[in-house]
């Protein structure tokens, strides 16, 4: 089962319209998927696994920088599916998505951009007074391109749906990370942490599917110089016990470091990090492997070396259900 949020606004009609059997049949029959120049590899897996048409994108960066998209395609059916990550270089991948939104919905296609990391999450509120909030700009741009509807993985809060007035959905990795897991632990001598409160369901999602206890623990972070402080209470819980720790993302390892040294102190075994989105800026793995954290795994919103989970499913799943 998938755990869908979608927003209320013009979404929760849209949804209701396209699951009469008459659409239903319209849609899985209707549709191709293009592979964005940051998501092939998973495009083409969603192509694989719903058995629909991929759709050639060329793409190529000027010498100065600027992004050049091209679809050569004469017939697009009613919708089609554009897979585009907007992990680094963000803006980047932002703008070959807008471009590659723009030229699909000019050959009468409904785009339904399929944004696996959706970059700028982050800042879905002003935290200090000025500050510019990016994702509701880029939940305009995606609209002024032409997309008629997004469908992310784990967004960092939900609340950010909120800046989409076409239907955006956030699908949960964590089906499929228990699912890698589930084999490779045993649950009496597990514990699922949370490295902070923002975490909490989806370590509480993880422990149900283990079968496992979990525990959340409390972050601070300064605002102005990004330092962070973590504790949990209860910590004598982790003595002995294999710990994984769940996050949404993990970019500098900060968050997660800081949680590993408390847990290694509280002499738990093994430290098992996992997240959905590997950003992995700069020196984040050193910062994670001196901090002792075991093992690490990722899934491929964001694709790499630690992508051992597929989102491909949830996001096929999702998409035969429209
Ligand atoms: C913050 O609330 C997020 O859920 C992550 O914990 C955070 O963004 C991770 O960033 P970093 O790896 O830089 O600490």
């Amino acid at each position: 089962m998938i755990l869908v949020v979608t927003t209320f606004l013009r979404g929760s009609s849209y949804v209701k319209i396209c699951n009469t059997p008459e659409l239903r049949r319209r849609t899985l029959d209707d549709f191709c998927v293009a592979a964005g120049p940051s998501s092939k590899e998973l495009a083409m897996k969603i192509a694989a696994e719903t058995r629909s048409r991929v759709v050639n994108v060329e793409s190529k960066i000027f010498p100065d920088g600027e992004s050049y998209i091209r679809i050569a395609e004469e017939y697009l059916p009613h919708y089609t599916v554009l897979v585009q990550s907007t992990y680094p270089p963000q803006d980047r991948h932002i703008m070959q998505l807008c471009l590659m939104i723009e030229r699909l919905q000019e050959m009468n296609t409904n785009v339904i951009a399929v944004v696996p990391y959706l970059a700028y999450a982050r800042q879905h509120r002003a935290f200090l007074p000025g500050e510019s909030i990016s994702l509701k700009v880029l939940a305009r741009m995606m609209e002024a391109a032409g997309a008629s509807r997004v469908i992310t993985v784990d967004i960092h809060n939900v609340e950010g749906l909120g800046y989409f007035s076409i239907p955006a959905n956030s699908l949960s990795a964590v089906r499929d990370i228990a699912f890698y897991l589930k084999e490779r632990i045993s649950p009496e001598n597990t514990l699922v942490v949370a490295p902070d409160h923002g975490a909490k369901i989806r370590a509480e999602t993880l422990s149900v599917h283990l079968g496992t206890d979990f525990a959340v623990a409390k972050k601070e972070r300064d605002r102005i110089t990004g330092e962070v402080t973590v504790s949990l209470p209860e910590i004598e819980v982790v003595r002995n016990k294999n710990v994984i720790v769940i996050d949404d993302m993990i970019s500098t390892g900060g968050t997660v470091s800081a949680i590993a040294n408390i847990l290694k102190g509280a002499h738990a075994k093994e430290v098992i990090v996992a997240c959905t989105h590997a950003l992995l800026t700069d020196d984040a793995m050193e910062i994670l492997k001196k901090s002792g954290v075991n093992e690490f795994i990722a899934t491929d919103t964001v694709p790499g070396e630690f992508s051992k989970v597929s989102v491909s499913h949830a996001i096929s799943e999702f998409i035969r259900r429209l």
